[in-house]
């Protein structure tokens, strides 16, 4: 236990050290300047202060406020020894910040007493402070973990998607990073990115449900075939409808509408314009400038310029104008997140 003793009588401040240290464990740091007390404050923390009222310079008042003011002080206990009985210099005290007083000069019984009370105050305060902060830390640590965990499991069950589509070079992450990059071009919150980031990959899950004949056929799909494909974004809807968690309602909406048109065209509901959630516009963009970059069994990959000329074609037909031009906007990161 460490004590701070601020006293302008070099005698007082003696008898005061001494009765303090008559306590056992109780080592004090005593001072007649309070400027240099206050320094020491701040370079090392006390675990209780005694200062005297009146001071030249600084009063204890003023130095208890200051005290206070110092990020580690908040709530230790700090002292005022005075001779002066008046109310206002008490109240006065109070608002500075002080715990308690004691009269002047010091009673040894009355010292012994109030400092053990302090004491006993001072430690359960820095228990209490170490529980708190160690509490903390565990949340923390596990709120770290549990976010760790559901990305990973999303991209997980991602991958296991892709892999079922034959398609294993990577198309969920890098619409998911594409997805993200326009998501923060059109200024949406950090947090709502990083949603739309873990969401994203989940948009063909309902694929599982597409037999291998159709899913996997290496020329075109006759009109009965591609109404099978299309199931797979009501499917992959219903799979993850229904969830408590926000992300996976987040997927759920991407799942069911990244395939809507902004002209009203697309389905499986032919939502039009901004009846199309802001998410599934995003990942729309995403997946369709993936598709086109990538080689597939039927077809050879565009260009980028190519791709981004789609795009731009499909302003305000297929896609949102807004989040074509913030895609358009960010053709430099967009090229970088696809290498
Ligand atoms: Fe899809």
């Amino acid at each position: 236990m460490k004590a701070l003793l601020v006293d302008d009588s070099p005698s007082s401040l003696l008898g005061l050290q001494r009765l303090v240290e008559a306590e056992s464990g109780v080592v004090c740091s005593a001072h007649t300047d309070p400027l240099v007390a206050l320094q020491a404050a701040q370079a090392e923390r006390f675990d209780i202060a005694l200062v005297d009222y009146e001071m030249p310079h600084l009063d204890g008042i003023e130095l208890t406020r200051r005290l206070r003011a110092l990020p580690d002080y908040r709530r230790v206990p700090i002292v005022m020894i005075t001779t002066s009985a008046s109310d206002q210099v008490r109240l006065s005290a109070l608002q500075a910040g002080a715990t308690d007083f004691l009269p002047k000069p010091a009673n040894a019984i009355e010292v012994r007493v109030r400092l053990r009370n302090m004491i006993e105050l001072s430690g359960a305060f820095c228990t209490m402070s170490d529980q708190v902060a160690w509490l903390a830390d565990q949340v923390e640590a596990a709120t770290r973990a549990i976010l760790e965990r559901e990305e990973e499991m999303i991209l997980r069950l991602a991958r296991a998607v892709e892999y079922r589509d034959n398609d294993t070079g990577g198309h969920t992450v890098r619409v998911a990073r594409y997805s993200r990059i326009l998501a923060e071009q059109l200024g949406l919150s950090p947090l709502s990115c990083r949603s739309i980031y873990l969401a994203a990959p989940l948009h063909d899950v309902g694929k599982v449900a597409v037999p291998d004949a159709i899913l996997l056929k290496p020329g075109r799909l006759d009109p009965d075939e591609f109404e099978v494909i299309k199931g797979h974004a009501a499917i992959g809807e219903e799979i993850l409808g229904g969830s408590r968690c926000d992300l996976i309602q987040l997927a759920a909406e991407i799942a069911g509408s990244h395939h809507e048109r902004w002209d009203g065209t697309g389905y499986p509901r032919g939502l039009k314009g901004a009846l199309i959630p802001l998410s599934a516009r995003i990942v729309a963009i995403a997946d369709v400038f993936d598709a086109l970059t990538s080689t597939r069994p039927y077809k050879a990959a565009l260009s980028t310029e190519e791709a981004f000329a789609y795009i731009g074609a499909q302003r305000g037909t297929q896609f949102d104008p807004a989040c074509v031009d913030a895609f358009l906007a960010a053709a430099p990161r967009i090229l970088a997140a696809g290498r």
